[in-house]
């Protein structure tokens, strides 16, 4: 059995773990920060986050294939990977990771997501998985790390908000985006180990449009809300199988999210703003009712931790705080991707290019810190990334090689997480911390090889170019995320 031995009935008193003989492969860990004991939990104090040891900010990644990953190797895990790389994680000060706690399947192989999964089917729950989802809990408390913990999904990668409209509508065809197909040409010679392509809206793929409109159903579906609540107790008061706590009364979950970038559901008549990105005030959207219900709900049953919604912030002003408003939402997140938004091109090497992304992510961090602070919460940027130097990929095999340099990628690391610290430092920001997406720690898509299940766990979720947003163990980003602590270290002990 790969499960550590750890004491049951965790209490205060047991805040320093017996680290060396708990972890079951390689040597001792290498700088690890104190175990999080079950009842030191973290509280909004203003606009910052404490603990019992005082101000806390997050150095965060994300690391949304936790569960599968610490899984049993019979279910496509790979503990060693797994170790491996919280460790990795913890060398470089990383205090926070933002995991899945959800992932739904259906009763025929559905393509782009996670497999296997937590919730086969309404209230069937794979138990194996749900053992990784302990695994990973336990030994990120013994590294000082807290969680956010997912519950949802408004994309298709987990199977998400669509997976819930599927199973309350007959198991209705799901109308799924252009996505990665790991499995379309080209493919390597060896089976399995690459790359494949996206699928094309109007050949083999639907619009966005089409597929938000089919998934935001899930906000007003009875029956999908009800699957989704039992979901929540569900999680809620689980009892670890490594170390005997019970989720909603373990401080290592720092917070509960309703769901990753959940969209408004009023299809807008008109984009504003110079990005074309913000929309116009819905009052009357489906979503604001949504986060008010599901976080009271959390709230309720876990009243020590907290709950933020999972949004982007992308919307502008009016729906960043319309959604965060709320006494049962703690704080409010931010997502920032360049790319993603035209902003950014990452086949261009002009120094203009790059500029353009720094200019952008500064404003968005300014002006989202102000939104914020009228409506008098903290903020977390708890996504954001960018490609490697891809256009030297170019007339090669893939896109996406990790032999690509990272120079823009470190220059915008540097930019983006600096203007979070400088505005936690300012003494009148609203910033809490960063979180970058996502850790592929090893993977690399030379070597990739799909697993029993399709997966190949890369830092890019299965619906997305794999190797795209990947943080790999080696990689200067990881360097840039270790200096931030290193230097909120300092800034906290002066
Ligand atoms: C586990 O991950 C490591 C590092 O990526 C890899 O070398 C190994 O083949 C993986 N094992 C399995 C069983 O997938
Ligand atoms: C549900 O789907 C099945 C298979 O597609 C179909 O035969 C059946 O008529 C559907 N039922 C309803 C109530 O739509
Ligand atoms: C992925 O590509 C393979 C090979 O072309 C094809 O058989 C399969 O239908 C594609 N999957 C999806 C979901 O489009
Ligand atoms: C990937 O798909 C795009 C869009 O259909 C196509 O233009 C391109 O040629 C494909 N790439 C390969 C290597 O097949
Ligand atoms: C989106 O849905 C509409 C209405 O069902 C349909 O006419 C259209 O073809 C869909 N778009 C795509 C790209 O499939
Ligand atoms: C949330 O909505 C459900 C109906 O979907 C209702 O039964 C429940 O009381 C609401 N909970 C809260 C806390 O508002
Ligand atoms: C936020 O809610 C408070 C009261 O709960 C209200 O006074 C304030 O106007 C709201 N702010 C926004 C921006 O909606
Ligand atoms: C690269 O980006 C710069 C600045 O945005 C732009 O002026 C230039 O046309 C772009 N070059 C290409 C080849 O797209
Ligand atoms: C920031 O806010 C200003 C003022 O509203 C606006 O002009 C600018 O486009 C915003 N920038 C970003 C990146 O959101
Ligand atoms: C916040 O402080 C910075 C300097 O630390 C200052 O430049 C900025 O104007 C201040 N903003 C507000 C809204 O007070």
């Amino acid at each position: 059995m790969l499960l550590p031995t750890w004491p049951l009935a965790l209490t205060a008193a047991a805040v320093v773990p017996p680290l060396v003989s708990a972890i079951p492969h390689g040597s001792s860990p290498p700088t690890l920060g104190r175990g999080i004991a079950a009842d030191d939990f973290v509280s909004v104090d203003g606009y910052k986050l404490k603990d019992r040891q005082g101000t806390v900010y997050l150095t965060g990644l994300n690391y949304w294939s936790c569960m599968n990953l610490a899984a049993e190797g019979h279910v496509g895990g790979n503990y060693s990977r797994f170790i491996t790389e919280l460790d990795q994680m913890a060398a470089h000060g990383v205090n926070h990771l933002r995991i899945m706690a959800s992932s739904e399947g259906a009763p025929t192989w559905q393509p782009f997501r996670m497999y296997p999964a937590l919730q086969e089917a309404p209230g069937a729950y794979n138990e194996a998985v749900f053992v990784g989802l302990d695994r990973c809990l336990a030994e990120m408390g013994k590294r000082g790390m807290r969680a956010t913990m997912t519950l949802a999904n408004e994309w298709q990668w987990s199977g998400g908000f669509g997976q819930y409209v599927s199973w309350a509508t007959n198991n209705s065809q799901i109308p799924y985006p252009s996505s990665w197909n790991l499995t379309a040409a080209p493919q390597r010679s060896e089976p399995g180990t690459g790359w494949g392509n996206y699928t094309v809206e109007g050949v083999d793929a639907d619009s966005y449009g089409n597929f938000t409109a089919y998934a935001n159903r899930f906000y007003t579906i009875p029956k999908a809300q009800e699957w989704y609540h039992a979901h929540i107790e569900k999680i809620l008061n689980r009892v670890n199988t490594v170390n005997g706590r019970v989720y909603k009364e373990d401080a290592t979950v720092m917070t509960w999210q309703l769901a990753n970038e959940p969209q408004p559901a009023v299809v807008p008549t008109e984009s504003l703003g110079p990005y074309s990105l913000e929309l116009p005030a819905a009052p009357e959207d489906a979503i604001i009712p949504w986060v008010k219900n599901t976080s009271t709900f959390i709230k309720s049953l876990a009243p020590s931790q907290l709950v933020n919604v999972g949004f982007e912030g992308k919307q502008g002003r009016w729906y960043y705080q319309a959604v965060h408003n709320f006494s049962s939402v703690d704080y409010g997140t931010t997502h920032c991707w360049v790319q993603n938004w035209g902003v950014y091109d990452m086949l261009n090497s002009s120094s203009t290019n790059l500029e353009a992304a720094k200019s952008f992510a500064t404003a968005f961090v300014a002006n989202s810190s102000e939104w914020s602070k009228e409506i008098g919460k903290p903020v977390f940027l708890e996504e954001f990334g960018m490609a490697r130097n891809n256009w030297e990929n170019e007339g090669k095999e893939y896109a996406y090689l990790s032999s690509a340099g990272t120079s823009n990628k470190d220059a915008y690391f540097t930019t983006i997480i600096g203007a979070v610290m400088d505005d936690f430092k300012s003494g009148n920001g609203t910033y809490i911390g960063s979180c970058p997406w996502a850790y592929g720690g090893l993977y690399r898509p030379e070597t990739q090889h799909a697993n029993a299940f399709g997966e190949v766990w890369a830092g890019d979720p299965p619906h997305e170019a794999p190797g795209w947003y990947d943080l790999y163990d080696t990689d200067e980003a990881m360097n840039i995320v270790h200096r931030q602590q290193q230097d909120i270290a300092g800034f906290l002990s002066t």
